[in-house]
C-alpha cells in the first residue's frame, strides 16, 4: 500500500486529500491520501521519510524548502525556485517536481496564439506561471504594485503598474490572492479595465468565488477562466508522478473534479 500526503500550514482548508483520495477508489488503487499541518520547514525531510511515505504534495509556505530537500530536482522545478510534488523511493532519495507549472499550461490550452503575456502580481505562483510560459516561447511581462518581490523577475520584463507602459497583452493573468477574501483588484481599475479592453483572454488562479477581477472580465470581449482548472491539472500531473501511470489523464480529472462536487 502507498502511503501519500500533503504538507503545509494552513492545510485543513485543502481539497488533495479529497481529489486524490476519490481517484484512487475509483482506479482501484491500494493507496491512501493525507494531510500534515507541519510547523517547522526543517522537519519537512524528516517527517516524509519517517512517516514512510512514497509520495507528497507540498504547499505553502514549504514549496521553496521542498526543492532544497531533494536529491534529484526536476528543471523546471529548479528554473521556478519551488517544488509541489515530491516522489520519495525505497531508498530514502527524494525527487522533486513541479506541476503548477504544466498544470497551468493545460488549464490554457483552449486559449489560442498568446504571444505576450502579462502577469498580475510577483509572488510564488507567478513566477511558476512566468516560467511555464517563457518555455512555450510566450513574451512575458510581471507588473506589481511594489518594487521589492520585482527584483526575483529579472528572467523576464517587469514593471510597477504605475509605470507599465506596454497595454497591449494576449492575456491578462492575475496571480495574487488579491479577491479571495476582499472585494479588491490587483491592480488600479482604469488600469485593468484597459488591459482587459486590449485582451483575448483573462485568468485567474482564484478558484470556488467569483473575484472582483472575475466580474470585471465579464464586462470584455474576452475569455477567461478561473484557477479550478489549474488546480486539477497539477493534481492530475501529480497523481501520474505518485503510480506512474499514463494515459488516464482525462479520467483521473474526472474523478478529482467528482470528488470537490461530492
Ligand atoms: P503566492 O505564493 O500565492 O504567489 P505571495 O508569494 O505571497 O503569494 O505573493 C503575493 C503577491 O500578491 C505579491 O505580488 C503581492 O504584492 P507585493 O509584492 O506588493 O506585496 C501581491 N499582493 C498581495 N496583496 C495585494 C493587494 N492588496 N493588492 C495588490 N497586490 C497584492
Amino acid at each position: 500500500m502507498k502511503f501519500l500526503a500533503i504538507f503545509g500550514n494552513p492545510i485543513s482548508h485543502s481539497k488533495s486529500p479529497r481529489m486524490h483520495n476519490n481517484a484512487i477508489k475509483s482506479l482501484g488503487l491500494d493507496a491512501i491520501y493525507t494531510r500534515y499541518l507541519l510547523n517547522d520547514e526543517k522537519l519537512l525531510k524528516e517527517k516524509l521519510l519517517s512517516l514512510k511515505l512514497s509520495g507528497a504534495n507540498i504547499t505553502v509556505p514549504f514549496k521553496n524548502e521542498a526543492l532544497k530537500i531533494a536529491d534529484f530536482k526536476d528543471d523546471m522545478a529548479v528554473k521556478i525556485g519551488s517544488a509541489n510534488t515530491l516522489i520519495i523511493g525505497e531508498n530514502g532519495k527524494i525527487s522533486a517536481y513541479n506541476t503548477d507549472a504544466p498544470g497551468f499550461l493545460q488549464s490554457i490550452s483552449t486559449f489560442k496564439n498568446i504571444k505576450k503575456a502579462l502577469i498580475l502580481g510577483a509572488g510564488g505562483t507567478s513566477k511558476a506561471l512566468a516560467f511555464a510560459l517563457l518555455d512555450k516561447g510566450v513574451e512575458v511581462f510581471v507588473a506589481n504594485r511594489s518594487k521589492e518581490r520585482l527584483k526575483e523577475f529579472s528572467f523576464c520584463q517587469n514593471s510597477l503598474y504605475s509605470d507599465l507602459n506596454e497595454k497591449k497583452f494576449d492575456i491578462v493573468i492575475n496571480s495574487t490572492s488579491v479577491g479571495l477574501k476582499d472585494d479588491t483588484l490587483p491592480c488600479d481599475e482604469a488600469l485593468l479595465k484597459e488591459l482587459l479592453r486590449e485582451s483575448k483572454y483573462a485568468f485567474d488562479v482564484i478558484y470556488g468565488k467569483e473575484t472582483p477581477f472575475i466580474k470585471l472580465c465579464k464586462n470584455f470581449n474576452l475569455q477567461y477562466k478561473d484557477g479550478l482548472e489549474m488546480l486539477l491539472w497539477q493534481g492530475v500531473f501529480a497523481f501520474e508522478l505518485f503510480f506512474n501511470i499514463k494515459n488516464k489523464q482525462e479520467l483521473i480529472k474526472k474523478y478529482m473534479l467528482e470528488a470537490l462536487n461530492l
